[in-house]
């Protein structure tokens, strides 16, 4: 099966800047690629790195959208306008959405569930914060998190999970592989949908010094990669990484 690569570039790159190095991040997949490659840039930049990356194998999508298609939604982005823009996957649920902007769960899951129903891919986030960690509260945080998507989705294939523990993004402090592989059993664990579990990401911290370790994990699907995704160099590490695994 093909693994992820997914690069959030969240607030960094103009329109320019996203456009040259997306071009560049298009060059280095190779053809016949077992991993899909994709990028999300800042919501600006989707149009022209959609157009410039067109023939590739590259696949652009946006960092968050909103479950209408137009409407009095003030900074919000929809799904059609993003087709129309190139995008084919978005992004909800980021930790920095949930806890910078406040975004709460019931938001984030009307979105996932409001997006699959428009037949368009969604990377669902979730992830505990180090305090629910310690806490014990793990578990009944994906819990939550997940569980109104995988009841409501049924067999959606457009469905991909993220898990990101919060405590892991952009601090360099990488989950174990023992507690990436304990997260993702439980999510496993929690999809009673038709055939297989949708493919679960991990987040936070990836980069190529830790990747062979962590996309050795069965139940890991790919990676969701902040920092490690701004820089050709470490973005093409990680990709010779999953294309050897
Ligand atoms: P990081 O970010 O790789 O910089 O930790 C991951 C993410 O925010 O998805």
């Amino acid at each position: 099966m093909k693994s992820f690569l997914v690069g959030n570039w969240k607030m960094h790159f103009s329109p320019a800047q996203s456009t040259d190095l997306a071009v560049q991040m298009a060059e280095i997949i190779p053809q016949d690629s077992p991993v899909e490659v994709w990028i999300a840039p800042p919501a600006l930049s989707v149009l022209p790195c959609s157009n410039a990356t067109k023939a590739t194998a590259l696949r652009i999508g946006a960092q968050n959208a909103h479950w209408e298609d137009s409407g009095a939604c003030t900074g919000e982005l929809s799904v059609p306008m993003l087709k129309e823009s190139g995008a084919s996957f978005c992004i909800t649920g980021h930790s920095e959405r949930r806890h910078i902007f406040g975004e709460s769960n019931k938001l984030v899951c009307q979105r996932t569930l409001g997006i699959l129903k428009k037949d368009f891919t969604v990377i669902h986030c979730i992830g505990e914060t180090l305090e629910q960690r310690e806490n014990g509260e793990m578990q009944s945080v994906l819990q939550e998190q997940v569980q109104p998507i995988f009841d409501e989705c049924g067999h959606s294939k457009n469905l991909i999970v993220a898990y990101e523990p919060v405590w892991a993004i952009g601090t360099g402090k990488v989950a174990t592989t023992k507690e990436i592989s304990e997260a993702h059993s439980f999510i496993q664990s929690l999809w009673n949908g038709l055939g297989d579990c949708p493919p679960i990401l991990y987040g936070g911290s990836v980069k190529p010094s830790n990747y062979a370790q962590i996309i050795a994990i069965p139940s890991v699907a790919g990676a969701l990669v902040g920092g490690a995704s701004l820089k050709k160099e470490s973005f093409e590490e990680l990709l010779s990484i999953a294309s050897a695994a």
